[in-house]
């Protein structure tokens, strides 16, 4: 893996660059990713088919599989371990319900308020708070469950993945890791986690509303709480009435679809597959560490920049589109970036 991406180094196939309107200066992923042609184009068509009456709602079935299967080639997991969700809170807010009384759940005091507040607002839970850089190393036989994000939101800091399973299996202690900053650009291995859960707008490129979780092998103790119809077997004979009716696999998790999101992710989690991951991760993170050696920073291993400047307001001036996070800058780097966005911000914020 490159560690700066050179001029003259291979970028991702440069025809992928059609695949997006306009994407020069977009250096703002981590807030929101720029949807392809490909996911915009299917959705006005599933938009027009609604409005003259012509779409029936089986037919998002496929589409919702499509979106399904290509986010397991993209967290490494089985299609069977992966459920829709909408929103990270709510997926969270499904965990925390699925604790005993008095769990004690173990969460990075820097992290996102979505994976946080559903635990907190469990009056039955004993959350307890630690920096991420100390978080490892609470973990031990008392804790029930860590609840972490894969990559901070606030500045792009990546969690040893590998140490996080490995001690938490160690201890006896469930994992839940909201990967919504990381799915798309960092190898994730979902499986061996418990639980991972991730919101597809941004590093996914699909529409608000469209999200995936997954769960391990071991997952008698997650209760499908927000089960309706859509969790059944086959979803078109669990429309009404009792018994209780799920199905076996992670799909018994699966909250009702948000329909013309998934006609988006389905593309977009598509197009991203293809691509593959190591290639994403290749190019984002070598894009990122170009930046932070022009501004005179070591290299990392995340796709995320976020630093200390008084001169982000040059970036906006400079066409470039970046987000203030935590009283620092961030910027973030993707596929359809190029060395020209790095060297336009690094000039911008270098006054050059
Ligand atoms: C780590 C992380 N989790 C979750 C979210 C969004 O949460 P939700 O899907 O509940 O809106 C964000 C958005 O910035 C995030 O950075």
């Amino acid at each position: 893996m490159p560690e700066v991406m050179g001029d003259n180094d291979m970028m991702l196939d440069q025809s992928l660059h059609v695949q997006f309107f306009e994407s020069r200066g977009y250096l703002n992923t981590a807030s929101m990713g720029l949807g392809p042609r490909s996911a915009i184009e299917a959705v006005q068509t599933a938009l027009a088919n609604w409005g003259s009456g012509s779409s029936d709602p089986s037919d998002f079935d496929v589409d919702i599989e499509r979106a399904r299967r290509a986010y397991a080639r993209i967290a490494g997991a089985d299609s069977d371990s992966v459920a829709i969700v909408s929103q990270v809170s709510v997926a969270s807010g499904f965990v925390a319900s699925s604790l005993p009384d008095g769990a004690i759940v173990l969460c990075a005091e820097e992290d996102f308020a979505s994976l946080l507040f559903p635990f907190l607002a469990d009056g039955r839970l004993d959350v307890r708070f630690v920096p991420l850089a100390e978080l490892l190393d609470h973990i031990d036989p008392s804790v029930d469950l860590v609840a972490v994000s894969a990559v901070q939101s606030a500045d792009g800091r990546v969690i040893d993945l590998s140490r996080l399973a490995e001690i938490s299996t160690e201890n006896g202690t469930r994992t839940y890791l909201d990967v919504s900053q990381a799915a798309g650009w960092l190898p994730i291995d979902a499986h061996r986690f418990d639980v991972t859960a991730g919101g597809a707008y941004k590093w996914l490129l699909s529409p608000r509303g469209s999200g995936f979780i997954t769960i391990g092998s071991d997952a008698d103790w997650l209760k499908p709480i927000y089960a309706g119809w859509y969790s059944g077997p086959d979803p078109w004979s669990s429309l009404y009435g009792p018994p209780l009716r799920l199905a076996e696999d992670a799909r018994r998790f699966d909250v009702s679809p948000a329909w013309f999101d998934f006609v988006g992710a389905a593309r977009s989690v598509e197009l991203l597959a293809d691509i593959g991951v190591e290639a994403i991760n290749e190019h984002s993170v070598g894009l990122a560490n170009r930046l932070r050696e022009r501004m005179g920073l070591e290299p990392s291993n995340s796709a995320i920049v976020s630093l200390d400047t008084r001169r982000g307001d040059a970036l906006a001036a400079a066409g470039i589109k970046a987000s203030a996070r935590a009283g620092r800058v961030r910027l973030s780097f993707y596929v359809y970036n190029t060395v020209d966005d790095v060297d336009r911000a690094a000039d911008a914020l270098l006054g050059e």
